[in-house]
């Protein structure tokens, strides 16, 4: 892959040196002894500790060369890609060997591992994915759950099942043909988490032991500011400025809610920096946030330059999933991106991300994250009132998250998510609207039984609404062309570059672009255009015409990647994904019309759009191609709530397709 892994802290023989003295030194090293035989001596052990202690790279190094995970793997899973691949990177290098060989990771689309490997860090969706393939997870000998307090949703399907498959992998069976048959293979559960809330896990587990490790934290002096800010970005800003002209020296980490903020905050920062008088000391701007290549993120762990600050932007990643050195002032915005799902009144539900106040835990961390060092100070852009009506910890994404691809791999488990036995039940009304999508979407039948084609949905590592588009694909004979369109709504930012102000100018730039049906077809210009410019021109040639047609050239490489993964699942299911339609454009959209049914309105007399399954009146994005027109029948790729309802990512499709394919029928049933 492009975006070079090795490069970070690069392992040679002569830094290795360098980074043994660093692990001799963490926190954790002193009760390295103790903690192996804790995890030997106990089957599930919770690990309570301050973030930059070293629980994340040490535990699984220490099991390893302890001998004590045995000749099973090492799994770590983690809730971002990011972290997953950057911890990865870490401690191969610690381990002084190349990444994918006794250390690996696997992430969504993307793992680097080999027969050798003893550690591998992976998301927990990808762990959750391999009980299909393996139920009892018997290839990994000890299993540890970091950054639990996040309570993701896979995390929590993982606790839940690890609970089961602990119960049948620890019990010797006592039938002694059994016995003889069945080889005896145990697994160490480990539950890490930065926050103090590790009572609830250790109930769970019947009361596992609770191990706290103590890290390095100094007083950090946290200010509030005195009235409620309107634009933390701006606001954000002018603090960095405050402590870069003021204070001694020190890195500043900023803490922000998403990648767009990000881009902005670095943008203006950028501007002021450069006017600023010669003898203040420079700014080196590094961002950190989940939808980051591999690699692009290696300046934030190297120390600053001679006479320079570094600045880094980050999102809550940098709260306990990831430690930068060198950090002594925080700025903290308050903010952060939530995932939610939106299930009334919208008809078919969905997630959405929506930029919410933090909690007190996180404003916590993220305070903490000043004092690694030495005595630091935090500044946050929210009064103290503010603070003080901050939830106490984030809600269980279970919670408050769409269910719909859970619910389908679970049935692939034959599990029922009623049945199982988790720490936090979601609410009836989540579930039986992700059962109603999933019948939407054929992969369950009138009595909730997983069908074949539900089963084939659940093999791609797609959301199960574009897995049924690659399926139809099939039979409308146009893989290659959905398969183009689904890799790039699948990758982790959005292609098209969308900023308020230059809307106008972006979609002059993209007007060759531009398919009379709407945003997906025009996607597929866009990748056909990029193809025809990475065969004739260059690296600087790519980045050049990306920039001008206000197109992310990131998507269009992770794209690349995510496509090769589905080529790779088709071939494996048979599916042939070089068939193509040519410009037969009605094959196209209504395969894609199969996954998205769900999502589709009608045009009302009055102009508006009606939602075909649910309630609501909706309007195209301003960003979309299809912005002005009056078209019959749309289907899109979501809905975003701002004053209106918008549908983003709109095409215009025949109100005959939804017959043709059985949609409406169902609808009323
Ligand atoms: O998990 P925990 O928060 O306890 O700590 P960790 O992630 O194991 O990190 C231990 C130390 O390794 C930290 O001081 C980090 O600065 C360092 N580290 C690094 O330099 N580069 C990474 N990619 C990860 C960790
Ligand atoms: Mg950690």
């Amino acid at each position: 892959m492009e975006g070079d892994n090795q490069n970070i802290n690069g392992a040679g023989p002569s830094t290795n040196g360098l980074l043994q003295d660093q692990r001799k030194l963490l926190p954790i090293a002193r009760g390295r002894d103790a903690l192996v035989r804790e995890i030997q001596e106990n089957d599930v052990t919770i690990l309570l500790g301050e973030t930059g202690s070293g629980k994340t790279t040490q535990i699984p190094q220490y099991l390893l060369e302890s001998g004590a995970s045995g000749s099973g793997i090492i799994a770590v899973t983690q809730p971002r890609r990011v972290a997953a691949t950057s911890l990865a990177v870490r401690v191969a290098a610690e381990q002084n060997d190349k990444l994918g060989k006794r250390v690996g990771y696997s992430v969504r689309f993307d793992e680097r591992s080999s027969p050798e490997t003893r550690i591998k860090y992976l998301t927990d969706g990808m762990i959750v994915r391999e009980l299909l393939s393996d139920p009892l997870l018997s290839q990994y000998s000890v299993i540890i759950v970091d950054e639990a307090h996040e309570r993701t949703l896979r995390t929590d399907l993982l606790i839940s099942n690890l609970k089961m498959i602990q119960g049948k992998r620890n019990h010797r069976s006592t039938g002694s043909k059994e016995k003889e048959k069945e080889k005896f293979n145990p697994l160490k559960i480990v539950i890490m988490s930065a926050t103090l809330d590790a009572e609830k896990f250790s109930m769970f587990y019947q009361n596992a032991k609770i191990i706290y490790v103590k890290g390095r934290q100094h007083p950090v002096k946290v200010y509030h500011s005195l009235e409620s800010q309107t634009d933390y970005v701006e606001s954000a800003m002018r603090t960095f400025f405050q402590i870069h002209t003021d204070q001694t020296p020190g890195d500043v980490l900023i803490f922000l809610p998403g990648q767009e903020d990000i881009e902005s905050l670095e943008k203006s920062i950028r501007l002021f920096a450069n006017q600023l008088p010669h003898d203040v000391m420079d700014v080196l701007i590094c961002s950190m946030y989940a939808a980051q290549a591999p690699g692009q993120n290696s300046k934030v762990f190297l120390p600053s330059p001679a006479r320079t600050r570094k600045c880094i932007l980050a999102t809550n990643i940098a709260e306990t999933s990831i430690t930068i050195p060198g950090v002594k002032y925080v700025i903290d915005t308050g903010m952060c991106k939530e995932k939610r799902y939106l299930a009334r009144n919208t008809g078919g539900g969905f997630d959405t991300l929506l930029t919410r106040a933090i909690t007190k835990s996180s404003a916590m961390q993220r305070a903490g994250r000043a004092g690694r060092e030495g005595m630091g100070l935090c500044f946050r852009l929210y009064t103290e009132d503010a603070f003080d009506t901050m939830d106490l910890s984030p809600e269980p994404e279970i919670l408050r998250c769409s269910l719909t691809s859970s619910i389908l791999q679970l049935k692939c488990l034959n599990q029922d998510l009623e049945d199982l036995d988790l720490m936090d039940m979601p609410d009836t009304e989540s579930i039986s609207s992700a059962l109603k999508t999933l019948w939407l979407l054929d992969a369950i039948d009138q009595n909730k039984e997983l069908t074949p084609l539900g089963r084939q949905m659940a093999l791609f590592p797609l959301e199960p609404v574009h897995a049924r588009a690659v399926i139809a694909s099939r039979e409308q004979g146009c893989t290659s062309e959905v398969l183009d369109i689904i890799s790039v709504l699948s990758a982790s930012s959005k292609l098209f570059v969308d900023v308020a102000e230059h809307r106008e100018a972006a979609s002059e730039a993209r007007r060759m672009f531009r398919h009379a049906s709407g945003d997906h077809l025009t996607i597929l210009n866009v990748i056909r255009a990029y193809s025809d410019i990475s065969t004739t021109g260059g690296k600087a040639a790519r980045r050049e015409w990306c920039r001008k047609h206000f197109l992310n050239e990131k998507t269009l490489s992770e794209a690349s990647e995510i496509r090769s993964q589905l080529r790779q699942a088709c071939g494996r299911m048979r599916i042939d994904w070089n068939v193509s339609c040519g410009d037969g454009e009605g094959q196209l959209l209504k395969s894609l019309a199969y996954g998205l049914a769900q999502n589709s309105a009608f045009l009302q007399p009055d102009g508006s759009y009606k939602q075909t399954m649910g309630h609501s009146v909706i309007k195209i994005h301003p960003g979309s191609v299809l912005c002005d027109k009056k078209v019959p029948a749309i289907i899109y790729d979501e809905l975003i709530y701002t004053n209106q309802i918008y549908a983003r990512g709109v095409s215009s499709v025949q109100k005959s397709t939804f017959t043709a394919i059985g949609a409406l029928n169902r609808r009323s049933s």
